[in-house]
């Protein structure tokens, strides 16, 4: 017997930034992941500009070339059953540097087309609005979302998709992780705050003074601000429209009974996990952020009238990544590569990633239930997976490790919906293979289809069902009650 609500959303997920590709063309801009290399397990990925295709490897470029396959994945997207499909727009394609008046009509028909696609086929986009690619222009310029100007390039940027996909597309996102712009790491890649730290990786450990991190939180607040009016714009332009806020759901645990420990966890789910939300879902600042701003010197450039607009522009349903957790202590140790660290320190009861993640399909449940009582508003899965290496034999990609993580993670969520959380939707990250988002790497993969290409952006970037293409169609056709 199915336990997941018959109107539930089966789907998959990618960023355009690491699966489009067609980087210069169709009068795309730059934008920031344009000008990232390669990076491993192990050594971080570095901002190089101006662009040196010769020197370095820069996954964005070709990442898994949607930009020339759609037809066939939305297809393959199909065939698996999807009737949800979560997608994000590339700003830099629809305005080349992020602050024309005008947007660039081949960016916008080449979104028409994939929605037109999507819609042969009865799948609903989910669309994220800005998925970590901030136009390089808007960096250089205005020193990203440092600049209060960026609230209004962005809502421009959003009535210009709500208008022209009016009827096409009603489930948005504003903000992909929002949160990673509440830890150093997100100042530059995720904010574009080139005057943090001039420029780097995704993971790259970076030690700010009172005054920097008083510009990052303001560049977060001013993505507040851009959220919540965007949420009110999406409703008066279609009143069909859905717009949630989505969050990286950096989970963790108190890693010993001891009094200190709970409490360096609280503070780290508070700050890391439930900050964001709290803003975009009730509206206000809550109130244990005042302690943290005080003593680190944080002081958030605020206007009048904008506790106002926060208040009236809360999202419809909240949404979060969930890969992995950790454990947190009151003593923590300085992390090398945050790609495998930042979830804390390592659980000793859970089983790691290839990539070092620790793999925990019941806190899953424990999460869900958390972020229900606290918002009481619908949730969606908008990622999760397992990065893992996969071998193509003979036309044929067996991949028992991933079907058992997402087995794993399926059962959990049924158990939430049987504990009343009103889970609405699943979209497996990476659902076609993709470059990483921390590592720029191919080899990191998620699908359940596979890409032909490596890390270097080589191959014939042909298409392949993995075994786990299959198991999800039945875990689809049985709405979830067939998971063997
Ligand atoms: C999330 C991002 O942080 O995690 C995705 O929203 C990213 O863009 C995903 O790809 C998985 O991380 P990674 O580094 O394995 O790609």
């Amino acid at each position: 017997m199915s336990k997941f609500p018959n109107n539930f959303f089966w789907g998959g997920a990618t960023a355009a930034n690491q699966f489009e590709g067609g980087y210069k063309e169709g009068g795309k801009g730059l934008s920031i992941p344009d000008t990232l290399t390669l990076g491993t397990k192990d050594t971080d990925r570095e901002y190089h500009y101006p662009i040196d295709e010769s020197k370095y490897t820069y996954p964005s470029h070709k990442a898994s070339d949607f930009y020339h396959h759609y037809k066939e994945d939305i297809k393959l997207l199909a065939e698996a059953g999807l009737n949800m499909y979560r997608m994000s727009i590339q700003w830099s394609r629809i305005f080349p540097n992020g602050d024309e008046d005008k947007p660039n009509p081949e960016g916008i028909a080449f979104y028409r087309n994939v929605f037109e696609e999507l819609k042969k086929y009865n799948i609903e986009p989910l669309v994220t609005i800005s998925h970590y690619e901030l136009p390089l222009g808007l960096a250089e310029k205005y020193d990203g979302w440092a600049n209060r100007k960026l609230i209004d390039l962005y809502v421009h940027y959003a009535n210009t998709l709500f208008t022209e996909y009016k009827g096409l597309v009603r489930y948005w996102l504003t903000f992909n992780e929002i949160n990673s712009l509440s830890m150093p790491s997100g100042g530059f890649p995720v904010g574009g705050i080139k005057s943090i730290a001039g420029g780097h990786g995704m993971t790259t450990q970076i030690e700010e003074t009172s005054v920097q991190m008083s510009t990052r939180f303001t560049a977060l607040h001013n993505q507040f601000i851009a959220s919540a009016r965007t949420v009110n714009l999406a409703h008066a332009i279609d009143p069909e429209n859905k717009v949630g806020c989505m969050i990286a759901g950096m989970t963790s645990y108190p890693l010993t009974p001891k009094p200190e420990d709970m409490l360096a966890w609280q503070e780290k789910i508070q700050q890391g996990l439930f900050f964001c939300p709290d803003v975009q879902s009730n509206g206000e600042y809550p109130y244990y952020m005042n302690r943290f701003f005080r003593e680190n010197g944080i002081v958030i450039s605020k206007e009048k009238g904008d506790d106002e607009v926060l208040k009236n522009g809360t999202v419809d349903f909240v949404t979060f990544s969930y890969y992995a957790t950790g454990c947190v202590q009151a003593k923590e140790e300085k992390k090398s590569n945050g790609a495998i660290n930042a979830f804390g320190t390592p659980n000793p009861y859970l089983k790691k990633s290839q990539w070092g993640w620790n793999i925990d399909p019941v806190g899953l449940r424990f999460y869900l239930n958390e972020f229900y009582r606290r918002y009481k508003k619908p949730i969606m899965i908008t990622e999760n997976g397992l990065g893992a290496e996969d071998k193509l034999e003979n036309g044929k990609i067996h991949d028992p490790y991933r079907i058992e993580y997402m087995r794993q993670h399926v059962e959990a969520m049924s158990e939430a919906i049987k504990d009343g959380v009103n889970l609405i939707g699943y979209m497996p990250w990476g659902i076609i293979d993709l470059t990483a988002a921390s590592t720029g790497q191919m080899s990191k993969r998620y699908g359940i289809v596979y890409v032909d290409a490596d890390d270097q952006g080589r191959g014939t970037f042909d298409r392949y069902r993995k075994d786990s293409f299959y198991w999800y169609q039945q875990v689809i056709n049985s709405n979830g009650a067939n998971l063997e």
